[in-house]
């Protein structure tokens, strides 16, 4: 048992939920990791430059697959679990996991998260963004600067030696003020050496509640919020697709972040 195992140790004792040592990442993996991170961040960089009204989100698909793979990556989302695409487009009320199809056009005034998920040299990386396309409502674009405040608010929450809770409170905090919901079932995840590891991460528990935040701990924070109810369904037919049960919009940004012993690194900006 060293100094970490003994303070994990006392920590469990007391009741509180700690990550398996499995969970925290070594420096070397650290840094395959973030070059990981940094390719799935130009995959973004590089949808940012090319977006626009007109196109289908299957030409978003094509962008993702062949930039990941001239740059020596593998998109993650390519028959995960039997997922047809490089990358989830979710319009509008698709809370996630949108499958790009030639027949979906993006027209001014929609917003859409583009959820990129990049494998390199075997190492995991996920971050999505939204993008308003031209000029879109004004209720729209709040729920989109909403949702980065929420994203920005939970990161200034998370602390080393904290808890995942707190980093919840925030983000259900300010996306409540607003009028809106944070999805409750559908959460963020440790990732790096695999896409989901442990934890399960919820934007919807109380402060000082859940995991403690350990450095060394990957994993990303991602909230779904919806202008309305936070009930959705699944579409049948594909299996994948969440929609809002009340067709309002819903938004989301996902950020890949390191606990570290002063603080939170994200490694996907
Ligand atoms: N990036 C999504 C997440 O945060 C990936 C969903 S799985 C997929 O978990 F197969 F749809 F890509
Ligand atoms: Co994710």
């Amino acid at each position: 048992m060293d100094k970490l195992d003994i303070k994990l140790w006392s920590l469990a004792a007391k009741g509180q939920i700690v990550p398996d040592r499995s969970l925290l990442k070594t420096p070397e993996q650290i840094e395959a990791i973030k070059k990981s991170a940094d390719l799935n961040t130009a995959v973004l960089d590089h949808i940012a430059t090319h977006i626009h009204a007109g196109m289908s989100t299957a030409e978003i698909d094509k962008l993702v697959y062949d930039f990941t793979t001239e740059h020596g990556g593998i998109p993650a989302p390519l028959n995960y679990e039997g997922f047809p695409k490089s990358v989830c487009t979710s319009i509008n009320n698709v809370i996630c996991h949108g499958i790009p199809d030639e027949n979906e056009i993006l027209i001014e005034g929609d917003i859409i998260n583009v959820d990129v998920s990049t494998i390199l040299n075997g190492y995991y990386s996920d971050a999505s963004r939204m993008f308003t396309i031209g000029k879109v409502s004004p209720k729209a674009e709040k729920i989109v600067r909403v949702t980065k405040e929420c994203v920005e608010l939970g990161l200034k929450a998370a602390k080393p030696w904290g808890h995942l809770g707190d980093i919840a409170y925030a983000i259900n905090t300010h996306a409540r003020a607003n009028g809106y919901s944070v999805v409750e079932d559908i959460g963020g995840h440790g990732i790096g050496l695999e896409f989901h590891e442990d934890p399960f991460v919820s934007y919807v528990t109380p402060k000082g509640s859940e995991m403690v935040l350990v450095p060394g701990m990957m994993f990303t924070i991602e909230p779904m919020i919806n202008e309305g109810s936070p009930d959705f369904y699944i579409d049948e037919d594909n299996g994948w697709t969440v929609y809002t049960e009340d067709d309002g919009l819903s938004a989301q940004v996902e950020y890949m972040v390191l606990i570290t012993e002063t603080g939170v690194e994200v490694l996907t900006k």
